[in-house]
C-alpha cells in the first residue's frame, strides 16, 4: 500500500507536474479492471455525484475528485456533460480549492437554474491549524464563458448553533416560490439530522428554518448528502445516515444510503413518514443524488463505492465509478428504481433464447462477457431455489441466487475477484415483495447492477474478476425454471 502523509494528501492538482501525471495515467492505464460505460475517474479517486442537472439541453454530472491518487484527499469537482445521459464528454475540473473556505476541499453539493443561469451550491471545507474542521456552504455562478465565480462572503458561513460542523452536502430546489438548500447535519449530542434554509433567491440570504422534524430522532451520529423530491405528490426524503448497526439482512454496508416517504409540511417542518428504505442492496453503494431529466423524470445517480473502504484498483491509481442513471417512480405507493430509457442507446448485437434449467449445471451461448446487458425473464419456476453465475470461469463466478418459498434473492460474491477490505461478509440478501419474474442485470469490466422486477429492488456491487471471467451459468437446486434470456452487448463509453 502506498503511504498518504498529510501533506502528499492535501497537495493541489495545480502543483504537478505533466510528468507525474503522465506518469500516474500511465499506471491508471495498466488496471485490468478499467469501466467502459460507467463514468470513472481518468486518475485518482471519485466519490459522490455532485451537481447534477438537465440545463440548457445538456446533462451536468460532475462528482468529488481527488485526483492524484486513490484516497480522500483535496477534493474538486469534476465535470462531465451529455446530450443523452449515457454517453459522455470530460469537462475537467469544474470547481476547485482556491479559497481559505474550501483550502481542504470543495465537499459535496448541487446544481440549480435561476434567471436562465447554472449555479452550485457546494460545502466549503477548511481546517485550521489545530486541524478542526469548518464548514460554509458557498454558491456559485457559471458564467457565459464556461467558467464559475463563487460568491462570497458565503451563503451559509457557519452551522447554526446546535450542530456541529459536520455540516454539507447543500441540495438546493425551488418549491412554491421560495428557495431551499436541505443540508446534512449532526446535532451537538452527536446524532444526525437533515436541517433547512431558506432564501427569497439563491443569491440573497440565506435563513436557518430549522430541522426536519423525522420520527428518527436517533438515527446515526451523521447524515450525510440528502436530497428531497415529490413524486405523484410524495415527499421523499433521501440521506446516508453513518452510525446505524446492522439488523439481519439490513443495513450490512458500513454506511447506509435510503430514504423516507411520506408528507413535509413546509410550514411547520413535520415529516409525517414510513419507515426508512435502503435505496440498493448490493456492496457498494452511497451518497446518491438526483434531477429530473429532460422529460421531468425523477433520475438518481450514486457512487459506485463505499468510504473507509480500500479497494483493487488503489494500487493502480484509481478508485471509484458512479452508477447508472436510475428512474424513479411510484408504483402501487412503492418507490421503483429502473435503469434509465437511454441506456438501449448502448445496445448493440442482441442475442435472444428460450429454455430450461435444472439441476445439471449448464453454460449458456452466447452469453459470455464482460461489458453487457442481461434480461433474463423466468416465464416457469418450478425450482425450490436457482443460481445464475456471471463472470464466471473455473476459479471465478459471482452468484445470484434466488429461493422460491422465502423470494429472497442473493448476491454472493465470495468466489468473484479481488475484494474490496473491509467489508462485512461476502453476500448481500434481499426479500422480493413479490415472485421473481424479471432480472435486469448490468455487468461491467469491474461491476454489476442488477435490476429485480422491473425496479422493485437493485443490487449493485463492484466485482474485480479477471477478464477471461467471461461465461454465463445457471443451475436449479431442484425442479426446473423456463428462461427467456436476452443479450445485448454494450460497446459504447464515455
Ligand atoms: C460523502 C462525503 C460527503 C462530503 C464528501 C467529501 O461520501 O463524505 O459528506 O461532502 O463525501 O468528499
Amino acid at each position: 500500500m502506498e503511504q498518504w502523509s498529510r501533506e502528499k494528501r492535501y497537495r493541489k492538482y495545480e502543483e504537478t507536474t505533466n510528468e507525474e501525471m503522465a506518469l500516474l495515467r500511465t499506471k491508471v492505464n495498466h488496471s485490468p479492471f478499467p469501466q467502459t460505460y460507467h463514468i470513472q475517474p481518468p486518475t485518482g479517486l471519485l466519490n459522490d455525484p455532485n451537481g447534477l442537472i438537465y440545463f440548457n439541453g445538456l446533462y451536468y454530472i460532475a462528482h468529488q475528485w481527488f485526483p492524484l491518487g486513490a484516497v480522500h484527499g483535496l477534493k474538486y469537482w469534476r465535470l462531465l456533460t451529455s446530450k443523452n445521459l449515457v454517453q459522455f464528454e470530460d469537462r475537467g475540473v469544474i470547481l476547485r480549492p482556491d479559497q481559505a473556505l474550501d483550502s481542504h476541499g470543495v465537499y459535496s453539493g448541487s446544481a440549480f437554474s435561476f434567471n436562465q443561469s447554472l449555479y452550485y451550491m457546494y460545502t466549503g471545507n477548511h481546517r485550521d491549524d489545530e486541524w478542526n474542521r469548518h464548514s460554509s456552504q458557498i454558491v456559485a455562478k457559471v458564467l457565459p464563458d464556461g467558467t464559475v465565480r463563487k460568491i462570497l462572503p458565503p451563503a451559509i458561513p457557519a452551522p447554526p448553533k446546535g450542530y456541529t460542523q459536520h455540516f454539507r452536502d447543500p441540495k438546493v430546489f425551488e418549491k412554491d416560490g421560495k428557495w431551499y438548500a436541505l443540508i446534512g447535519a449532526q446535532r451537538e449530542n452527536q446524532t444526525g439530522c437533515a436541517v433547512l434554509y431558506e432564501a427569497e433567491h439563491p443569491e440573497g440570504q440565506w435563513q436557518f428554518k430549522g430541522e426536519i422534524q423525522t420520527q428518527l430522532e436517533d438515527f446515526g451520529y451523521m447524515w450525510e448528502c440528502p436530497d428531497y423530491f415529490q413524486i405523484h405528490g410524495r415527499d421523499i426524503l433521501l440521506f446516508c445516515p453513518q452510525g446505524i448497526e446492522s439488523q439481519g439482512d439490513a443495513y450490512q454496508n458500513i454506511y447506509q444510503s435510503g430514504y423516507i416517504m411520506g408528507t413535509l409540511n413546509f410550514d411547520t417542518l413535520v415529516f409525517e413518514h414510513g419507515p426508512f428504505v435502503e435505496l440498493d442492496h448490493g456492496f457498494d453503494f452511497y451518497a446518491p443524488q438526483t434531477m429530473t431529466d429532460e422529460a421531468g423524470r425523477r433520475v438518481l445517480i450514486g457512487w459506485m463505492g463505499l468510504p473507509d473502504t480500500e479497494y483493487p484498483t488503489d494500487d493502480e491509481g484509481w478508485a471509484h465509478c458512479l452508477t447508472l442513471p436510475r428512474t424513479l417512480t411510484i408504483e402501487d405507493g412503492k418507490l421503483k428504481q429502473k435503469p434509465h430509457m437511454n441506456l438501449r442507446k448502448l445496445r448493440k448485437n442482441e442475442e435472444v433464447a428460450l429454455g430450461y434449467a435444472n439441476k445439471f449445471i449448464k453454460q449458456l451461448h452466447p452469453y459470455e462477457g464482460v461489458q453487457y446487458e442481461l434480461v433474463v425473464d423466468i416465464l416457469e419456476n418450478d425450482a425450490s431455489a436457482f443460481e445464475l453465475q456471471l463472470r464466471a470461469s473455473r476459479d471465478e463466478f459471482t452468484t445470484i441466487r434466488y429461493q422460491s418459498k422465502t423470494r429472497q434473492i442473493s448476491l454472493e460474491r465470495f468466489d468473484s475477484g479481488a475484494l474490496p477490505y473491509p467489508v462485512e461478509g461476502t453476500m448481500r440478501v434481499t426479500q422480493l415483495d413479490t415472485d421473481l419474474k424479471q432480472l435486469r442485470i448490468f455487468v461491467d469490466t469491474s461491476s454489476i447492477e442488477i435490476f429485480c422486477n422491473e425496479g422493485e429492488r437493485v443490487l449493485t456491487s463492484r466485482i474485480f474478476p479477471k477478464t477471461t471471467s467471461n461465461k454465463f451459468k445457471v443451475v436449479t437446486d431442484s425442479g426446473q425454471i423456463y428462461l427467456k434470456m436476452t443479450k445485448y452487448d454494450i460497446v459504447e463509453g464515455e
